[in-house]
């Protein structure tokens, strides 16, 4: 028999699987015991700091409910969340690529109409997008849906906002006629914070981190056949684009918002790759 040691610590606790069903969980529980172990090893934490891990891990789940998820904000500021996306959306050379799909997506979005205005509250500078969705040789696709959302010219989304934005402010779902073109209108996006008032705030503050993010606007573009493409567009030349703080930048996803008449425009053609 092999008692609890320091030194035996892993193989101990890791033995207890032995009776686990799923190989799945086992080789999962397994690889999680042996990094825990090894972070304790290396950390040494004292009683007292310890203490403090649990206190944050207790209140970043006490802080969650359906409109706020702080387990999302600190895989996504861990870099967690895009690591997870990157091994399941390797993506051929030329497909769109993917990025954080961010805690403020909400189902039930409103359907508009081509060319619709996104903005309901008439703050910020008018921008027109478009663009086309094909398939990876650029063949257009009939019948994508381009699901957009991003916040309003305040920095915020409307379900951070219930009581003083409209409802459904800056979301929309576009459908794509036979050419694959689609096209709205919205505002031009800024940078805006990520939640601060909850302990991921704290950790990055700890960190000697900022919580910005870079102007951005976020797609989730589907069509029967294809893998569905969770990204975002960014705006060139914004002042985080290289510390953004949930790492989500990508550099085929930076577009040129020019200016037009009173308003700006930005162009993003999508291409979808075909599913397995
Ligand atoms: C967002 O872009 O909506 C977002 C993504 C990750 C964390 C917080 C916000
Ligand atoms: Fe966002």
């Amino acid at each position: 028999m092999t008692y609890f040691t320091e030194e035996t610590s892993e193989q101990v606790v890791t033995a207890r699987l032995d009776k686990c069903e799923s190989e799945r969980f086992k080789a999962v529980m397994s690889s999680a015991i042996k990094h825990l172990h090894g972070f304790v090893k290396d950390v040494q934490p004292t009683m007292d700091e310890w203490f403090a891990a649990i206190q944050f891990l207790t209140k970043t789940g006490q802080i969650c409910d359906d409109k706020r998820q702080e387990w999302i904000l600190a895989s996504d500021t861990l870099g967690v969340s895009m690591l997870v996306d990157a091994i399941n959306h390797r993506r051929p050379d030329g497909a769109t690529e993917n990025t954080v799909l961010g805690p403020f997506y909400v189902e039930n979005r409103p359907h508009r109409e081509m060319g619709d205005n996104i903005c309901l509250d008439g703050k910020g500078a008018p921008c027109l997008v478009d663009g086309i969705v094909t398939d990876e040789q650029g063949v257009p696709l009939k019948g994508a849906v381009v699901d957009v959302w991003q916040t309003n010219d305040d920095g915020f989304y409307s379900v951070q906002q219930p009581d003083e934005q409209p409802d459904h402010n800056m979301r929309g779902v576009f459908t794509t006629a036979a050419d694959g073109r689609y096209w709205f209108t919205t505002v031009k996006p800024l940078p805006y914070s990520i939640p601060t008032d909850g302990p991921v705030g704290k950790m990055l503050e700890m960190m000697g981190r900022h919580p910005m993010r870079p102007a951005h606007i976020h797609f989730i573009v589907s069509a029967p056949g294809y893998e569905t493409l969770v990204t975002h567009i960014f705006v060139k030349g914004d002042p985080y684009l290289e510390s953004d703080a949930v790492f989500g930048v990508k550099e085929s996803l930076i577009v040129n918002f020019e200016h037009e008449g009173a308003g700006w425009k930005a162009k993003f053609p999508v291409k979808l790759k075909k599913k397995a």
